[in-house]
């Protein structure tokens, strides 16, 4: 059935549900983030209880490094003003400490059968930048900020400065002491059925509209050929079906050499501004990767990417609900969790 341009009442319901959710998420500075629960609670900030040990806090590090938010965003605009790509790179980051093991920035450990060794995660970026961050921020605030809270809110700064919506950080995660390579084998790498990406969120209590909206971050940065290769060549004699001909074309010619080093934009209008064309790319069958396009293809996901094509501003402000709900993911915060690590490279020796 061929879906109207008229918001239909399915429409309007996926509004719905999307603006409570974005409205249970709040943006009070002296509200507390929950580690079990995924919206916004309103304990009060004093007097603090034993129990805020396990629980991410908008004033985590208010007495004990006031500097740290001002230091992240110079660094990463910075950065970013130098090389603009990082900040897709940096999004992309994030989303692999996240979905394996949570948000503990196991991703950044450097060793020898680490998360960061694996295949799936070849063509991450962004590790330097963090590791500046980090220098600077241990030169004025030593054995305070973890790795992980680095992480999550440099990824933050970096969106904003792409156009993309501006979110409140809680802070309070700890570093994992470990990181192991085979984990990442659940790192979805763009061929897996969107019954399989609903499956692994879920595990993770993220839901469809947050696998929609997440999926919304290839509205920036790029993608291997590699990553791509499997939907251009010939299969049993027929191309992938769900791609624009032209498009069709234009990849073949882009990523003929299979060279590691070529790169496409995921977003193939707007690449470099986070705005919601990913959107309307997917209706116009020129999603880059399948697991993109199989987002239009598939009943359960495809009338939340018509509300976006349609309402744009809602998935930004959506974008910016999920974004909290993933740097939630399995946090490590009790206290004998986790440890801040002096270098995010390596676990503590001590
Ligand atoms: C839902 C399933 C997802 C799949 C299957 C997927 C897959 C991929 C793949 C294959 C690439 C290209 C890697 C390469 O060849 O270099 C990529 C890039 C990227 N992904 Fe995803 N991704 C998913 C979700 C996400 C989420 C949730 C985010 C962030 C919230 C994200 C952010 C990015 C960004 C920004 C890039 C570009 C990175 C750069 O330019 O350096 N992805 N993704």
């Amino acid at each position: 059935m061929k879906y109207s341009t008229i918001p239909s009442l399915f429409h309007l319901s996926i509004f719905v549900v999307l603006i409570i959710s974005a409205s249970a998420s709040g943006e009070d500075d002296q509200q507390e983030y929950s580690n079990s629960d995924p919206t916004y609670s309103t304990m009060p900030e004093e007097p603090r209880s034993p129990l805020d040990h396990y629980h991410l806090s908008f004033n985590y590090y208010r007495q004990t490094c006031p500097m740290l938010d001002e230091i992240i965003h110079k660094k990463v605009r910075e950065s970013v003003a130098k090389d603009r790509t990082l900040a897709a790179s940096l999004l992309r980051l994030h989303f692999h400490d996240c979905i394996v093991t949570g948000c503990d920035a196991s991703i950044l450990l450097d060793h020898e059968g680490s998360e960061r060794k694996a295949g799936p995660s070849k063509t991450l970026r962004g590790f330097q930048l963090i590791d500046d961050i980090k220098a600077e921020l241990e030169k004025l605030c030593p054995k305070t900020v973890s790795c992980a809270d680095i992480l999550t809110a440099a990824t933050r700064d970096a969106t904003v400065l792409l156009g993309g919506p501006y979110w409140m950080v809680p802070y309070g995660r700890k570093d994992s002491r470990t990181s192991i390579a085979k984990v990442t084998d659940s790192v979805p790498m763009g061929h897996e059925s969107v019954t399989s990406m609903l499956e692994l969120f879920q595990s993770l209590g993220l839901n469809v509209i947050d696998l929609v909206v997440l999926s919304g971050a290839h509205t920036i940065g790029r993608t291997s050929c590699g990553s791509i290769q499997h939907r251009l060549n010939h299969l049993n004699g027929t191309y992938d079906p769900v791609i624009d001909d032209k498009f069709l074309d234009f990849l073949q010619r882009k990523c003929k050499c299979e060279s590691e080093n070529e790169y496409v934009d995921l977003d193939a209008t707007t690449p470099n501004t986070f705005d919601g064309q990913y959107y309307a790319n997917l209706e116009k069958k020129m999603g880059l990767l399948y697991t993109d396009q199989m987002l239009y293809s598939d009943s359960r996901t495809r009338p939340i990417v018509n509300t976006f094509v349609q309402n744009p501003s809602i998935f930004k402000h959506q974008f910016s609900v999920s974004m909290v709900k993933l740097g939630n993911t399995q946090v490590l915060t009790g206290p004998n969790q986790g440890e801040i690590r002096t270098n995010c490279n390596f676990a503590n020796s001590y």
